[in-house]
């Protein structure tokens, strides 16, 4: 049932369950085929012990760290999720401005409903950029292009993704399916009365914003998904980087990956500035390992200097800390904003991240730590 106050990461869910049709909902919550990976992004935090420790004197914590030359109020930021003004009407901008708020970054996506100049316009603090590899280059140049000419500092390229995952809860749900199951799956939209309302009617989603001249044709959420199936390039490989440095003058980050193999090749070929190690939460590869896995080893080959971001399976800020104890210096929430998004807009996304801050301090002070800059491996069982 739906909590009347939601608190944490799942009463959000619960609430989105709620207000999204159930096509939207299951897009957010769903992931690659039977969902292991998905399950086990989460289970792998479950697995982590932590020390509890006494007596340390814990009156000061200090939640702020300083990353990818700018500072943050505490270790995690907004990751990239296509598609958030379907989830509240101007999704994008409402997560934005509640990440500035907080003081964190936020991560637009190539498939951000909202355009990178229409959040650029509702912000003051610069965001980050995302960009999928589409097969014109031309046109993915011309992005580049525009996320540079608004300000955004760093690119998170996502490399997991050459082909979609199959997500079974999409097809079921008729997306990208025949017109008949589109109109079934419209029937529940019809269900979703303030939905359908705000978002459906008064917020444009169907406005794809970055990519808008590229699809001008496309009339429903399956239409664009048939184009993005059709126009990301799978033949991208390592040589490409250099494609990607000579059209970004900023700093990169590569993110999707989890195998020690691709760590090292990143090392010693785009010599990024950091790596998110992702599984893009476990809507691609089903069976790959969960991120928390996957992050000491990758941790081992970039050394100290190579910053390490972690998503996948992040619920709360002990969960956090966890990460941080094994390697990680921050960590991106990819359905932990989109739940607070769709239940609540931006002051769900504001209120989720204070559970967050609430949650680390609470964690820092019991396992007898003040900062998140010092925390390492002493605090695990
Ligand atoms: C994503 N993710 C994603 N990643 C990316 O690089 N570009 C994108 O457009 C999207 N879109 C997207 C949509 C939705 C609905 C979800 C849930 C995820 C992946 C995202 O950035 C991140 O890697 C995962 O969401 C992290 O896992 P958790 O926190 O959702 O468990």
């Amino acid at each position: 049932m739906a909590p009347i106050t939601p608190v944490s990461v799942s009463d959000y869910r619960e609430l989105a369950r709620t207000r999204l049709p159930r096509q939207v909902f299951d897009y957010i919550d769903g992931g690659a085929y039977e969902e292991r990976t998905l399950a086990e992004n989460v289970a792998a935090f479950g697995a982590v012990k932590l020390r509890q420790r006494v007596l340390k004197d814990v009156s000061r914590i200090d939640l702020g760290t300083d990353l990818l030359d700018r500072s943050w109020s505490m270790p995690v930021g907004l990751a990239p999720v296509g598609f958030a003004g379907m989830f509240a009407r101007r999704g994008e901008v409402q997560a934005a401005k509640a990440a500035e708020e907080f003081g964190i970054p936020f991560t637009l996506s190539t498939l951000g409903i909202c355009s990178i100049e229409e959040v650029r316009a509702a912000t003051n603090t610069p965001f980050w950029f995302q960009l999928y590899v589409i097969k014109d280059r031309g046109y993915a140049a011309e992005l580049l292009q525009r996320a540079h000419g608004a300000g955004c500092p760093v690119l998170v390229f996502t490399v997991d993704l050459p082909v979609l995952g199959a997500r079974y809860r999409d097809a079921r749900n008729g997306v990208g399916g025949s017109l008949l199951r589109q109109a079934r799956a419209s029937a529940h939209m019809a269900l979703r009365s303030q939905w359908l309302f705000n978002v459906a009617l008064r917020g444009r989603p169907l406005d794809f914003g970055n990519v808008r001249d590229a699809v001008p044709r496309a009339r429903s959420f399956a239409e664009f998904g048939a184009w993005i199936a059709g126009n990301l390039d799978p033949s991208m490989t390592w040589k490409d980087m250099e494609w990607l440095r000579a059209n970004w003058p900023g700093k990169i980050l590569i993110k999707g990956i989890v195998d020690p193999e691709d760590a090292k090749l990143a090392m010693s070929t785009v010599v990024p500035d950091g790596i998110v190690v992702s599984n893009h939460g476990g809507r691609q590869l089903d069976s790959a390992p969960a991120s928390l896995a996957a992050l000491p080893a990758i941790r081992d080959i970039v050394g100290d200097n190579t910053k390490l971001l972690l998503d996948g399976g992040i619920r709360s800020g002990l969960d956090v800390l966890k990460a941080l104890a094994m390697g990680a210096d921050a960590c991106l929430l990819g359905r932990a904003w989109a739940f607070a998004l769709a239940a609540q807009g931006q002051q769900g996304v504001a209120a989720m991240l204070e559970t967050f801050r609430r949650e680390m301090h609470v964690s820092l002070a019991l396992t007898g730590s003040t900062s998140v800059k010092t925390v390492g491996r002493d605090i695990l069982a």
